[in-house]
Formats: structure tokens, C-alpha cells, sequence
């Protein structure tokens, strides 16, 4: 059985990911520090896999600690999911995220290295190709940031991309994911972010168990289908079976190489609103108000080259992703 090390594996994505994991007859270690996430979470992996999971509570900057965790644990390989991820408190505080998520990722790499552990899935984003002079996205389209998380991505994707120009014999994916939202069909683990949600499916569904009055769509003024901003939503427990289809490539074919996670379907606000309002039978109070800064129109992913590569094509519907965050938000 493969040992794989999960950074930020009580975090959303990195959560589902787990169970994945778990249910693909992979060991699983996980580091977090609980700056986004909670104790709780670990219970909840319990109930939903019976297995143990062995965890530390840390920060991945740590070097100490990820040396411990390599001295009790042989592991095979590493998905890092562990970083800071809002983008408007990127903006407001950079130096905490380049420090975070640039300093967390040199340390984990260096005592990879140290350990001769060179598999790595990381966690990078649709963030990457700033505002995208075409739809859909592919992987080999320009790359810039609007915003210091953004940045703080494509730093370590060049990071990564130097690494491997000096030793082939690593394996990295860099795997840019598109919006996920929904959860595990269990509703146990799911999206719980602190405070007043960022982003949209989070803030929907807490109007629509009326933690919060009103959703405000941010411009209907964009060149899209009905003005307001078109994402590719993509089921969080799909994102976490690609990661599976990644690690298996290790062994197929190593490299480097680099993946959009996305359905490649767009859908504007209003569109999710309507499916939303459908599937559950509840209305969704909004208005229109000012465009957000920093959003772009359109962004979709061309999702080809990871279903020829790997196989991996996301399954579930808009309909599914809607139904599940729901049906979580409920039992929070
Ligand atoms: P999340 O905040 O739910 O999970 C991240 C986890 O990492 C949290 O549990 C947090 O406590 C932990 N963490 C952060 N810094 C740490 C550190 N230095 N040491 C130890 N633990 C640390 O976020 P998520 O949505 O699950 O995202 C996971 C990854 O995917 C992130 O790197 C994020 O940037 C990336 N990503 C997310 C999205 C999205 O929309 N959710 C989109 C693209 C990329
Ligand atoms: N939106 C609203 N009202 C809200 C929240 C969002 O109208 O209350 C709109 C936005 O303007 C945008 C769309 O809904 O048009 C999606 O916005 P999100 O904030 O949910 O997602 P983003 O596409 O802005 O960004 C997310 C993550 C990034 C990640 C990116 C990858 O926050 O970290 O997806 O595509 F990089």
C-alpha cells in the first residue's frame, strides 16, 4: 500500500481527496494547521472511510516536523494542497501569503528531496491565466496573475518547473482547477469557510437557509450570455478523483506535466442561481450590484487533453452541485 502525504488535508478539497484515496487503497498522512480548517473534520473522515487517518498538526513551513514525518512515515508521494486562498486578502495582506505559500512549498520540496520522495501533485489554480484571451482555456495558453495569490501559483508552478529542468527524475503535476463546488454524498465533509463567504455557491446556499438576506451578483454588465460572469463549476468529489488518475500516472508516465481540472462548460451567476432555485425548490433572493474588481467575464477550461492523458472526465451535473452544497449547508 502507497503512503501519500496530504498537505492541508482537513481543508475542503484536500478533504474529499482523502476518502478518495482512502477508498483507492492508498495510505494516507496528512499535515494541517487548521488555519482554514477543523479538528471536526478528522472524525468525519473517520466515520466516512473506517479507516484511521494519521495526522499531524503543523505548519508545512516546518521543517522540523515534515523531517519527523518522513523518518515515521515512508511516503511515496506528496499532494499539496495546504496554502492561503482568498483572493481580496491576498491583496490586502501579500506578505503573508508569499510567505505561507511560497516558504510552506520550498520547505516541503527541500525535505522531499532530503528523503528522495520525488512524486508531487500540486494544487494550482484557473487563477493562472489572468484574464484569458480566449475560451476554453487550454494548458498552453499565457500565464499571469492579477493578484498576489495568484502570483504566489504561478511562482510555484516556475518553481516547479525549474526543479524538474534540474533533476528529471521527479515526477510533478500541476493541476489548475476550475471552481469547485458540492460535496461527499454523505453531506459530512463539505465547503465550511469562516465568516461571510467569498465566493458564490458558499454565499448562495446561506441565503438560502437565511444565514444571510440577500446574494449580490456582482455586475450584469459583462459580454456574456445574460451579463453576469461565466465559470466553470466543476463537483469538488470529481476534482478529487482526478487527483487519483494523477498519482497513477506517476508510475505510466513520469514527468512533468500539467492539467486543467474543469468540466469545460460555462455557466453565468444567474444560470446557477435558476438551476439552484429548480433543484431545491427554494427562491434566492439577489440583486445586481457593482462588478467585483479583480473578476474577469468568462472563464472555462478546455478539459481535452486531461481525458486523453488520463482518462478523467468529471461526471457530475450542475444539477448534483447544487443539490449537494445545499443539503450540507443544511446540516451546518
Ligand atoms: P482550504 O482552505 O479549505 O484548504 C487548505 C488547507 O490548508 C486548510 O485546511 C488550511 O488549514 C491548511 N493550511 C494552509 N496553510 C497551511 C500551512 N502553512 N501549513 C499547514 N496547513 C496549512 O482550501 P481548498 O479550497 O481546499 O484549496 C486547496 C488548495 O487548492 C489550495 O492550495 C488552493 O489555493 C487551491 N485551489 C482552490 C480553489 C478553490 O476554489 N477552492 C481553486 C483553485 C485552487
Ligand atoms: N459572484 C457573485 N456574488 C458573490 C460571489 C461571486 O456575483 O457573492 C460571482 C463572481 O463575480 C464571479 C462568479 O460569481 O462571476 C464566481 O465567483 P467566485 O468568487 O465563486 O469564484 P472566482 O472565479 O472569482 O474564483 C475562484 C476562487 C479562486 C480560483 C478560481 C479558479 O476563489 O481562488 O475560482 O477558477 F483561483
Amino acid at each position: 500500500m502507497k503512503n501519500i502525504l496530504v498537505t492541508g488535508g482537513t481543508g475542503y478539497i484536500g478533504s474529499h481527496t482523502v476518502v478518495e484515496l482512502f477508498d483507492n487503497n492508498y495510505n494516507v498522512i496528512i499535515i494541517d494547521n487548521f488555519s482554514n480548517s477543523k479538528p471536526k473534520v478528522l472524525d468525519k473522515l473517520k466515520e466516512i472511510t473506517k479507516k484511521e487517518v494519521k495526522f499531524y498538526e503543523g505548519d508545512v513551513q516546518d521543517k522540523t516536523l515534515l523531517r519527523q514525518i518522513f523518518r515515521e512515515n515512508k511516503i511515496d508521494s506528496v499532494i499539496h494542497f495546504a496554502g492561503l486562498k482568498a483572493v481580496g486578502e491576498s491583496v490586502e495582506k501579500p506578505l503573508e501569503y508569499y510567505q505561507n505559500n511560497i516558504v510552506s512549498t520550498l520547505s516541503l520540496l527541500e525535505v522531499m528531496k532530503e528523503n528522495k520522495c520525488k512524486n508531487f501533485i500540486f494544487s494550482s489554480s484557473a487563477t493562472v491565466y489572468g484574464t484569458p484571451n480566449k475560451l476554453p482555456i487550454t494548458e498552453d495558453m499565457p500565464l499571469s496573475t492579477t493578484n498576489p495569490y495568484g502570483s504566489t501559483k504561478l511562482m510555484i508552478e516556475m518553481i516547479l518547473k525549474d526543479l524538474y529542468t534540474s533533476d528529471k527524475s521527479w515526477n510533478i503535476s500541476l493541476l489548475r482547477y476550475f471552481n469547485p463546488v458540492g460535496c461527499h454524498h454523505s453531506y459530512l465533509i463539505g465547503e465550511d469557510p469562516n465568516g461571510i463567504p467569498n465566493n458564490l455557491m458558499p454565499y448562495i446556499v446561506k441565503v438560502a437557509t437565511g444565514k444571510l438576506p440577500i446574494l449580490n451578483i456582482f455586475g450584469n454588465d459583462y459580454d456574456t450570455k445574460d451579463g453576469t460572469g461565466v465559470r466553470d463549476y466543476i463537483h469538488v468529489v470529481d476534482l478529487a478523483k482526478g487527483h487519483i488518475k494523477s498519482l497513477e500516472e506517476f508510475d505510466k508516465n513520469p514527468g512533468l506535466v500539467i492539467y486543467n481540472l474543469g468540466t469545460g462548460n460555462g455557466y453565468s451567476v444567474l444560470e446557477m442561481v435558476k438551476t439552484f432555485e429548480k433543484v431545491n425548490n427554494i427562491k434566492i433572493n439577489y440583486k445586481i450590484t457593482e462588478r467585483r474588481p479583480g473578476d474577469i467575464a468568462s472563464c472555462y477550461a478546455s478539459p481535452d487533453k486531461v481525458y486523453k492523458k488520463l482518462k478523467w472526465k468529471a461526471e457530475k451535473t450542475l444539477e448534483d452541485m447544487c443539490k449537494d452544497a445545499y443539503q450540507f449547508e443544511k446540516k451546518q
